[in-house]
């Protein structure tokens, strides 16, 4: 089947990046929301980026017309539904809501339509068991923003046939992002697998070794190759972001995550992060902060045992056939920003050592078992 009409449910912070990105590709777009000012404030947006592109000569006035003519909002759902080839809900990360729209929009919708769930964290195969159309059913992750992020993860659920598979790393690649296939519905898919539980990782760490967060963020920085520190990470994607994350993910898997306490004290403390000016750290301004890091300081601390912890993770992946080095490694260059490949790093530390650290923390905690790829490859 060829994609020509999209349907994008949800016109939030993902959704009307998804509709600009999916129009600027040429795709006919309906934007659906559940009230009009919603849609009016989607379409605002999503004229600023487009008149940001004009200006930055990236596109031409008229090109930024066409693609915005493109665009149409709609609130009715059957409506919204009329012509669509796939659609992409993009509606609060709620199970049940998520649940109640698909009953919805299994019922108005034409049996060619597929669905693609932008879920970060919800399983697949459950959400798609709730439609008459398991078979149609996909995990399409953008990040955030759609605009900018290049990274797309595509995840399949048990039923998903592998022609949508195919049609869906094709539309990918269509809207210029860089697909990377999830081959199981895993919680976390590969990022957020890989991201979630190293914030908790890095607090043990703050406990363990008394090292401070700057030293740690450092060290995450300067010795991980990472693009910020982990702290500074968890403040800007938000405290209520990787709550809701870590509940999702350690409900249906608890040897993914050994959740911290303080990540929950500080999400019902309402400390957030950047955007509510405090969580980790503190911020004087609304606007993006950077905190001091420093190569000094990140020679006040040795992150062996976060690198064991994603590592780990990584290493899951790989032995339950989710996903391979390669593609776990373009996932954290585009998805994360990590500026060198993490099984590189991982050498110049030595795999044994990581291995060897894992194992005397799996003296404590039976969570830290090194998993069996990695025992292979040290
Ligand atoms: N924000 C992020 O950084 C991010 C990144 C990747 C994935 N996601 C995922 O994308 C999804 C949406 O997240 P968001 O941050 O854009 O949320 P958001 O709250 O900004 O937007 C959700 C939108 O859906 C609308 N909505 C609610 N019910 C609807 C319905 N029945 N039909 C159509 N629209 C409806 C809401 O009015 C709202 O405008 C979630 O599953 C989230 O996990 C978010």
């Amino acid at each position: 089947m060829a994609i020509k009409n999209i349907t994008v449910l949800g016109s939030g912070i993902m959704g009307h990046g998804i509709a600009q990105v999916s129009a600027m590709a040429g795709y006919a777009v309906v934007l659906r929301d559940i009230e009009q000012q919603f849609l009016d404030k989607a379409m605002e947006k999503i004229k600023w980026s487009l008149d940001k592109l004009v200006s930055k000569q990236k596109i031409t006035e008229q090109q930024g017309k066409e693609i915005f003519a493109r665009i149409t909002p709609i609130v009715d759902l059957k409506e919204a539904l009329k012509d669509c080839d796939l659609m992409i809900e993009v509606v609060p990360e709620i199970m049940d809501l998520k649940k109640k729209v698909y009953a919805e929009v299994d019922r108005v919708a034409l049996d060619k339509t597929v669905f693609a769930s932008n879920t970060s964290t919800l399983p697949i195969t459950e959400i798609a068991s709730t439609t008459s159309r398991p078979e149609k059913f996909i995990g399409i992750h953008f990040f955030n923003p759609p605009q900018l992020m290049k990274l797309v993860e595509v995840i399949p659920g048990q039923k998903t046939s592998k022609e949508l598979v195919d049609i869906t790393i094709n539309f990918v690649k269509s809207v210029s992002k860089e697909p990377v296939l999830c081959k199981k519905d895993v919680p976390g898919f590969i990022v957020n697998r890989l991201f979630i539980p190293l914030v908790h990782e890095a607090a043990y760490a703050m406990d363990r070794t008394g090292a401070t967060k700057e030293e740690i963020d450092s060290a995450v920085k300067f010795t991980l190759n990472f693009p910020m520190g982990i702290f500074e990470l968890a403040d800007f994607t938000g405290m209520d972001v990787i709550h809701k994350a870590t509940i999702e993910m350690h409900s249906r898997d608890n040897k993914v995550i050994n959740p911290h306490p303080l990540i929950e004290k500080l999400y019902n403390e309402k400390k957030l992060g950047q955007k509510s000016g405090e969580g980790f750290y503190k911020y004087s301004k609304e606007q993006y902060e950077r905190i001091n890091l420093s190569e000094d300081l990140a020679k006040k601390f040795n992150p062996i045992q976060l690198l064991g912890n994603i590592l780990n993770n990584a290493a899951w992946l790989v032995t339950n056939q989710a996903s391979d080095v390669p593609e776990i490694e373009k996932a954290l260059s585009l998805g994360m920003g990590l500026k060198k490949p993490l099984f590189e790093t991982a050498k110049q530390f030595g795999i044994q050592n990581i291995v060897q650290e894992l194992q005397r923390l799996a003296k404590q905690n039976k969570f830290y078992e090194p998993d069996q790829y990695l025992i292979s490859i040290q």
